[in-house]
């Protein structure tokens, strides 16, 4: 069996489809802790039949998260929490994942539909930010971070390494370390937003560095018979996209032979003045690039919402998971209705039996 269906093994985890639910932020947490909104939403999820259900960006510190309302993980009654979630999600039969993060100069905004700008200072729930550089992202996002010293660099390491093992404790079985979207990690490594002179910066190897130190020091605690991944933005679609893939693949080698179990190729999200060509599964051919020249599984979102074209981009080998992000806002269910695109025979194939039974006999109306 081959494409959308065909189960996915890594390391000691099978997923049971190619189809995963990538991180995304609900932004209704309260001090880092989820609540009902996150059980009901991610136990949905992993109900309607996904492979595999990667939890959203979750900080490792509290000067980390996106807005106030993200989740963290920096303690343990929000390990307490999310263990409830990761075991919701298994139970319904998909892995449970998780995305841990830095927001680095992305830091300190308000939620999307309250503005998605930074905090104003006068607002008071806001804080200092911090990044490789002194420089702001621009646009909407106009605060000057602090530029981290060698002290702050170590420190973020070890939030990665004490949130790692607390998402292990959890009971998350696949670990995504957020290296993408203009965050902290891929401020490093962007040449847009670090202008350090030291050993964090300069040539590609200097601008790798936090990253790699990093995936190291977390690969030193994950258990070696679990998936451990990273999402990473290879371009930026900045006019110097050739030069940024290459340094981007270079990097990605490293990483594999450090010990990174599947990439998931995105967007950079450096520069507010990027040119992206958005269309259907556009990232597909490049992500197979990656895929090939650095020998290693990759998973990619954006525009992957038709199954005829998810399943073109498995059984083509462009990819080896697609991640279905928006489409599973709009229907939890989308595996489900995917089997049925595909003319798979039932839907107990994806759906829990007090869904399947009656839908394998009764088809609702489109
Ligand atoms: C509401 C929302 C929240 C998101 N949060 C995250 C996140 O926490 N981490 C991340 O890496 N990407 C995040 N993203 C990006 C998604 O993971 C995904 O890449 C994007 O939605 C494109 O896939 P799609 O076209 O299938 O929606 C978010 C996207 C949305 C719509």
């Amino acid at each position: 069996m081959s494409g959308l269906f065909s189960p996915f093994a890594l390391k000691d985890v099978t997923l049971r489809n190619r189809i995963a639910v990538p991180p995304m932020c609900q932004y209704s947490a309260e001090d880092g802790v989820a609540n009902d909104w996150h059980r009901v939403h991610y136990t949905s999820l992993a109900r309607g039949g996904a492979g595999l259900v990667i939890v959203e960006a979750t900080a490792v510190s509290p000067e980390g998260r996106i807005t106030p309302a993200c989740l963290g993980i920096w303690n343990d009654a929000q390990a307490a929490e999310l263990a409830h979630i990761a075991r919701e999600i298994k139970a319904a039969g998909a892995v449970p994942g998780i995305q841990i993060g830095h927001a680095g100069r992305k830091a300190s905004a308000n939620k999307p539909w309250e503005g998605d700008d930074h905090i104003a200072a006068e607002d008071g729930r806001g804080w200092d930010t911090i990044a490789p550089s002194a420089v702001a992202f621009g646009n909407n996002l106009p605060q000057v971070p602090a530029e981290m010293t060698l002290d702050d660099i170590a420190r973020v390491r070890n939030d990665f390494v004490l949130a790692a093992k607390r998402a292990r404790d959890a009971g998350f079985e696949w670990l995504e370390l957020h290296f993408a979207h203009g965050y902290l990690a891929q401020s490093f490594f962007s040449v847009h937003a670090n202008k350090r002179t030291d050993q964090y910066g300069g040539d590609a190897a200097g601008r790798s560095r936090f990253l790699n130190e990093t995936f190291n020091a977390v690969r030193d605690i994950w258990p070696e018979n679990l998936p451990l991944t990273a999402r990473f933005g290879v371009l930026e679609f900045d006019g110097r996209d050739e030069e940024t893939l290459e340094e981007s693949i270079a990097l990605t080698k490293q990483l594999r032979s450090a010990g990174l179990d599947l990439l998931s190729v995105s967007i950079g999200f450096s520069t507010p003045d990027a040119n992206i060509p958005w269309g259907p599964a556009f990232l597909a051919p490049i992500s197979a690039r990656v895929r090939k020249e650095a020998q290693i599984p990759v998973a990619s979102a954006w525009g992957i919402d038709s199954p005829v074209i998810a399943n073109q981009t498995i059984e083509k080998g462009e990819l080896d998971l697609v991640m279905v992000g928006r489409a599973h806002l709009a229907n939890p269910n989308w595996a489900y209705n995917a089997a049925l695109a595909l003319k798979k025979e039932k839907a107990s194939w994806v759906l829990p039996a007090p869904y399947a039974h009656w839908l394998d006999r009764y088809r609702v109306s489109e």
